[in-house]
């Protein structure tokens, strides 16, 4: 019981991880956000890099605007004493509310303070920031060199000015959120319009699937091409030539069905009365000729359900393919010898010519089947004293297998026909049930080969079944 409470739940995760695998709307989806996720970070990144910049490129403006003001506020006074009295504006532009402190040092080109904080740190180029530490904070410091008016031309004066760095980050984040609200509100209404896009563009296949799947067992009517999407229409096209061939397959079997049940149907209403007849029978002798023409009977129906059988089993997809190698002329003389017994009651000279093994590919009961069928027919459609020949030989990458006889031949016009199930030429005496060759067809199809119906110059008939060679 532990063991189920356990699997039950990842099996359904597995479940549902396949089937989102396996969905299209979730494929096409993920092959639309994921790009678009990347680009976007990508983006995100570069955004960071420039509000950055932007910050620095500001700050810096401030305090090179507030060093110069420093600077310009220089003065030498009568007595020659470097003087200087800060104005406000210089310090009071970095008051933007974040709290940050301004440093600044005033000192001469040879080292002595004129105001501000002594050991403030200065740039080691002119007119260019730097991010230093200052009494342990981090502040940006920018270093001004101003000649004074009144002193020695070489004489400069250096403003340092330096600032915490609360202002510049709340810039830079300031930047940056905007730059981030823009993509988000741009991923979400790609997203939007995808999914709304996946929808609308999936819709036609969502109907299509739903009218599969409501047309009834028995309807298979087409569907109509024009719903889908032009790369769909082959689709549909292929979806509408399958259940046609099904359609028909489905209309041959039932035929097969109809005249399989009629061909057993007459025997059968024969069997009966002969079996009745031998029932009322008084006489032993007419009892038992009765009872023998109702052997007979019998003994056909048998024959016709096992040809119903072989025929069946001879059907693409009625039985696992078989693909034995088997020496066709083998195959031959073994059929032949059990028809040596049956050829010497018809009087007739049946003859083997087979010169080498000739190989091929295939199921070989059913071949044997097929040379059986054909023999079968020679015999019994050849009149006593006639010749049946057996002959198997290879031609390149063929075999082939040609049963001539001497009897009465198929006409032209009917060659085709005798292939049929159930057909037989008009007026045949002999018994049988139309499925021989209709067997004999179906077999060499499947074996990859062919079956031709020919006359001889000496008249009769001559079938041919040509083979692909193994
Ligand atoms: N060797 C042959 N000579 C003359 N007619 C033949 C020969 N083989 C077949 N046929 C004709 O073709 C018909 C179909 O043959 P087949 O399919 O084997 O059925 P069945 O032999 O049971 O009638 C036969 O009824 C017969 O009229
Ligand atoms: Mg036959």
């Amino acid at each position: 019981m532990a063991n189920d409470n356990t699997t039950l739940p990842r099996s359904n995760l597995a479940r549902l991880w396949k089937r989102l695998r396996e969905s299209l709307r979730v494929q096409l989806l993920v092959w639309i956000i994921l790009p678009l996720i990347g680009v976007i970070c990508v983006n995100l990144l570069l955004s960071f890099q420039s509000a950055d910049t932007t910050a620095d490129l500001i700050n810096d403006q401030m305090l090179l605007a507030s060093a110069r003001t420093i600077a310009e506020a220089v003065m030498v006074d009568a007595n020659g004493t470097i003087q200087v009295d800060i104005p406000p504006a210089a310090l009071e532009m970095f008051d933007t509310g974040h709290g940050d402190r301004v440093f600044y040092r005033v000192i001469t080109a040879w080292g002595s303070l004129v105001s501000g904080v002594a050991d403030l740190p200065e740039t080691k180029k002119d007119q260019s920031a730097e991010d230093l530490n200052f009494r342990g904070d981090p502040v940006r410091v920018m270093t001004l060199n101003h000649p004074v008016v009144g002193l020695a031309k070489d004489a400069e004066i250096s403003v340092s000015v330096a600032v915490t760095l609360n202002n510049e980050k709340a810039m830079r984040q300031r930047l940056w959120l905007s730059d981030f609200t823009k993509q988000l509100l741009l991923v979400l209404v790609t997203g939007f319009v995808a999914i709304v896009g996946l929808q609308r563009g999936l819709a036609p296949v969502l109907r299509l699937r739903d009218a599969v799947r409501e047309q009834g067992r028995e309807k298979l009517d087409p569907f109509s091409p024009e719903n889908v999407q032009s790369e769909l229409r082959p689709l549909v096209h292929a979806l509408n030539d399958y259940m046609e061939r099904v359609q028909s397959q489905m209309a041959a079997q039932r035929r097969f069905v109809a005249n399989a049940a009629h061909q057993l149907r007459t025997p059968l209403t024969l069997v009966a009365t002969q079996a009745s007849v031998a029932a009322r029978e008084q006489d032993s002798n007419s009892r038992n000729e009765a009872l023998q023409a109702l052997r007979t009977s019998t003994q056909q129906l048998t024959r016709l359900a096992s040809q119903l059988l072989t025929l069946s089993r001879a059907e693409p997809g009625s039985r696992r393919p078989r693909h034995d190698k088997i020496d066709l002329a083998a195959a031959a003389r073994q059929v032949l010898e059990t028809f040596t017994e049956t050829a010497l009651q018809r009087q007739i000279d049946l003859g083997l010519d087979v010169d080498e093994p000739c190989r091929v590919e295939g199921d070989g009961p059913m071949l044997s089947e097929m040379i059986v069928n054909l023999v079968d027919n020679a015999l019994r459609y050849t009149l006593p004293g006639g010749t049946v020949t057996v002959s198997v030989s290879r031609h390149g990458a063929w075999v082939l297998l040609r049963v001539e006889d001497n009897g009465p031949g198929i006409p032209d016009q009917e060659k085709e026909q005798v292939l049929e199930r159930f057909y037989r030429i008009i007026g045949t005496q002999a018994e049988g049930s139309g499925l021989g060759l209709a067997i004999v067809k179906e077999v060499v199809e499947r074996a990859g080969g062919t079956v031709a119906l020919t006359t001889p110059v000496s008249g009769g008939l001559n079938v041919e079944v040509k083979l692909p060679a193994a």
